[in-house]
This record gives structure tokens, C-alpha cells and sequence, in this order.
């Protein structure tokens, strides 16, 4: 199967895996995509919050969680109490699946499970550089990159999991992708919002 094994250094710190992330070629999606879209944030992280893949403006930009659904988990954040700027946050899978009909704007597709799978050394890569104390899981892309597929993101959000595969002692707290949130009706949204916050708070509380 295809792997970006053979693309990850070994022992590297973030600065030399992010170098080395943007010519991985382990799964076919670098061929359409702008750049790769790395993980993003403080080395020294107690958290660490893991999206699907990166959108159109990340794409373009090369930093993760900087377009819409990046402005809302901000204001999550906030409303939490966890500070953004001492989270680490990356994606499942690092470019950026789209589909585009002629003429039209690039539209999101979900990554196949091959692809979550190929780029799945990057994440454990990560866990060794910035050895988080838990590891939030948005959606079920990440669910699936993290914890395997024993856990569902509806019956399982919003409490502490175990997650050794990050580092002895880790936990995982699952909850919905802030894009999923923008596409709720708008009688929805808040209620959906509140919840993202009320999962983030569990993760305030576990590394106070
Ligand atoms: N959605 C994600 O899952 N990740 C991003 O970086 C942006 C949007
Ligand atoms: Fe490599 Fe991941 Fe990009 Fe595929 S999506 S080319 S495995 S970085």
C-alpha cells in the first residue's frame, strides 16, 4: 500500500519534518494539491488537535486551520479557555483532496482510507516531537487516524480516552470538525458550536 513511510526522518524535531513533509509523494494526492500542509504550532504543546485534511485556503496558505472552519474552532478555542497559540495543530492527512468541474471552484472530498493510512506516519512523527498529553480528534477523519475504528465520533465525544499510540500516559478526546458545525442548518449551529466548546473544556480539564 501506498506510504509516506519512507519520507518521514527518524528521530527529526518539527522544523525537519516539515522540511521533509513537502516532498512526500507517499500517496497520489501531492500531484493536485498546491503544497503540503504540515502541522503547525508550539513544540512544547500539551495539546494537540488533529482536523481531516487541510481546505482551499490552506491549500494556498500552507498552514492548517486558517480558512473558515480555522475561524470558528479559534473562537471554540477561546470559549474553552485554551489559548491557540500553545495547541499544536495538524491534519490527518497533510494535502489538500479535492474534485473541480471546469470553471468551478475546488470542492473538498473526503480522503480515503488508503490516504489516511498513507499519511498516517506523519501524525506518529508528530506525536514524537511534541508529545502531547491529549490529542483532540475533530470529526471522523481523525477519529479513524488516531484511535483506529473502535470509536464513533456521536456515541464516543467529549471524554477522556485512552491514547498511547501519542505517548505513555496520552489521551484522546473525540469531538465534531468545525466544518461540519459551518455546514449545520442554522437552528443547529449554536447547539453544535456549544458542544465543540463543552468537549474542549473536557480537555482544559485534563491538563490543568
Ligand atoms: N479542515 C481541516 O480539517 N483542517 C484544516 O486545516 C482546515 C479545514
Ligand atoms: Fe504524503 Fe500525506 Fe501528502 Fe499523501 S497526503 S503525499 S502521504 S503528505
Amino acid at each position: 500500500p501506498e506510504s509516506a513511510a519512507e519520507f518521514v526522518p527518524d528521530g527529526a524535531d518539527l522544523a525537519a519534518l516539515r522540511a521533509a513533509a513537502a516532498g512526500c509523494r507517499g500517496c497520489e494526492l501531492y500531484r493536485d494539491a498546491t503544497q503540503t500542509v504540515f502541522g503547525d504550532g508550539a513544540a512544547a504543546a500539551r495539546v494537540m488537535l488533529v482536523g481531516e485534511q487541510p481546505g482551499d485556503k490552506e491549500d494556498r496558505a500552507g498552514e492548517p486551520f486558517v480558512g473558515p472552519a480555522g475561524r470558528l474552532l479559534d473562537r471554540a478555542l477561546a470559549d474553552a479557555g485554551l489559548d491557540r497559540d500553545r495547541c499544536y495543530l495538524t491534519n490527518a492527512v497533510k494535502h489538500f483532496r479535492f474534485t473541480r468541474a471546469p470553471g468551478k471552484p475546488r470542492l473538498h472530498k473526503k480522503p480515503s482510507v488508503g490516504q489516511i493510512n498513507a499519511c498516517a506516519p506523519w501524525l506518529t512523527a508528530e506525536y514524537a516531537a511534541v508529545r502531547p498529553a491529549v490529542v483532540v480528534a475533530l470529526g471522523a477523519t481523525a477519529v479513524r487516524a488516531v484511535l483506529g475504528t473502535r470509536y464513533r465520533v456521536t456515541a464516543d465525544r467529549g471524554r477522556l480516552l485512552p491514547c498511547p499510540q501519542a505517548g505513555d500516559g496520552a489521551q484522546a478526546v473525540i469531538s465534531t470538525h468545525p466544518s461540519a458545525i459551518l455546514r449545520a442548518p442554522d437552528d443547529a449551529r449554536a447547539e453544535a458550536l456549544a458542544a465543540l466548546v463543552s468537549d474542549l473544556r473536557v480537555v482544559v480539564g485534563a491538563i490543568d
